[in-house]
């Protein structure tokens, strides 16, 4: 029995929800630790596409246990929309979904203050679904937990205390009209009576889990590169993605993580701004997003595409510890005459020793790129290694050998069954 995160290795959407769905076969429970709404995890179940911002990608596995820990902020709206459609389509969440009592609460002025900061110069590129806004409550030690929901005087009097302070940011400083308390409060007590149901002490829970021989997937949301620590800051989410975060965002220690699932795209994509050395934003770019249907799952917006990036990876693979990865979307490659793979980057003409995450650097960097002949042909219908055409396979060695990885799966589309072993 085993512990397992799974992580993004890029700059998220890298199919975390598709390879958790298939992983979750094999497990007892599936955490979500970290990020909030501004997650978007597809999984594509015969004609049916569920697109989930923050239950677990195991909640369409029968019998699969899921827990939103700690380290999740939890929008309400989106939580409750969310429950409503898995319900539509005959998944029941009852007695299977339980959430952290110390996860925070978005709240309205957090998602209000996310657009207005995005509307001004030096934007991020938000999802706007207030992540960066509640986060810093959270840190500021003035956020609103689950567990204030369980006592009606307190949630009072922590919303009444918060609104003074962000209806004076938002009238005096902003010039924007003030939040009506009342509503509200009004709002957060109905959103407790409907989940009530769903609250759990979860380090208790999953501690117990791990004692009786469960086993539990870890879900990471994001990639690495939009770690608030180790990605290309300021251009980043406000959580910690990467694996150290699994532990933090859950009550899980790290002496009881047994194994990290890194999920690597077969080509880079990245929404929202920031540097991205190896961008296309020429016709093969287009070509990429186009193929490879790369638009927002959350937003809708459509992706930066780019090559695949060695570097990057191999740096991911490090601050997360990946022991194996699936790599995903290598379909999408399949009408290219050749392909490049970013081996390396020069700064100055000379080359870069190790990845530079602070956005000055990495804006200047050129990538070294090695030139690999593609196959030309549609690999979505292979069902094993062995049926890859031998250019395909060449790629994912060359991939694995320069971002220092071991491919474990391969996903040549978004349904369970375009999912193989690598040899
Ligand atoms: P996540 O945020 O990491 O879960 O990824 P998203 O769901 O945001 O984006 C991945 C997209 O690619 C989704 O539309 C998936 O259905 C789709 N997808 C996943 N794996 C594959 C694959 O191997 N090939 C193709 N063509 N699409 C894939
Ligand atoms: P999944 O889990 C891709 C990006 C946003 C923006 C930055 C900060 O589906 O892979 P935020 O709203 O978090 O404050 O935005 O992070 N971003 C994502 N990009 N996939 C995601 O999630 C993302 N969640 C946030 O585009 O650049
Ligand atoms: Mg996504």
């Amino acid at each position: 029995m085993s512990v397992t995160v799974l992580v993004g290795s890029q700059w998220g959407d890298e199919g975390k929800g598709k390879i958790v769905d298939i992983l979750s076969e094999n497990y007892d429970i599936v955490t979500r630790y970290q990020g909030g709404a501004n997650a978007g995890h597809t999984v594509a179940i015969g004609d049916k596409q569920f697109i989930l911002h923050l239950i677990p990608s195991g909640i369409l596995r029968e019998g699969v246990v899921c827990v939103i820990g700690n380290g999740v902020v939890i929008d309400p709206t989106a939580l409750l929309e969310e429950i409503e459609l898995l319900r539509k389509n005959n998944i029941e969440v009852d007695g299977r979904l339980f959430i952290s009592h110390n996860a925070h609460l978005i709240m309205p002025y957090h998602k209000l203050l996310d657009s207005i900061s995005e509307s001004g110069e030096n934007k991020i590129g938000t999802t706007g679904r207030g992540i960066g806004p509640c986060y810093i409550d959270k840190y500021a030690r003035k956020g609103i937990k689950i567990v204030d929901l369980l006592n009606r005087k307190v949630l009072q009097e922590k919303i009444r205390e918060n609104l003074k302070e962000k209806n004076n940011l938002l009238k005096k400083v902003y010039g924007h009209e003030e939040l009506d308390v009342e509503e509200i409060i009004k709002q957060y007590v109905e959103f407790d009576k409907a989940i009530d149901k769903y609250i759990k002490d979860v380090p208790s829970f999953l501690n117990n889990a791990i004692s009786e021989g469960k086993s539990i997937l870890l879900e990471g949301a994001q990639g690495a590169l939009l770690d608030v620590d180790h990605g290309t800051y300021p251009y980043v989410t406000s959580s910690s993605p990467t694996a150290g975060g699994a532990c933090i965002g859950t009550g899980i220690p790290p002496t009881k993580i047994d194994s990290v699932v890194g999920i690597v795209k077969a080509y880079t994509t990245r929404v929202g701004n920031g540097p991205f050395p190896t961008e296309l934003t020429n016709e093969e770019g287009e070509k990429l997003r186009t193929i490879g249907a790369e638009y927002g799952a959350t937003t809708g917006r459509p992706r930066r595409c780019g090559w695949f990036d060695a570097f990057l990876v191999n740096y991911s693979a490090m601050i997360n510890g990946i022991d194996s990865v699936a790599v995903t979307k290598l379909d999408v490659l399949g009408s290219f005459d050749e392909l490049k793979v970013c081996v390396g980057y020069e700064l100055n003409g000379k080359p870069v020793k190790s990845f530079p995450t602070d956005v000055e650097r990495l804006s200047e960097v050129k990538p070294v790129y090695e030139i690999l002949p593609g196959w030309n042909s549609d690999i979505s219908k292979c069902s094993s290694y062995s049926e890859l055409p031998s250019n395909t396979k060449d790629y994912l060695n060359f991939i694995a050998g320069k971002s220092g990885i071991k491919i474990k799966i391969i996903s040549v589309g978004p349904k369970r069954q375009q999912t193989f072993f690598a040899e």
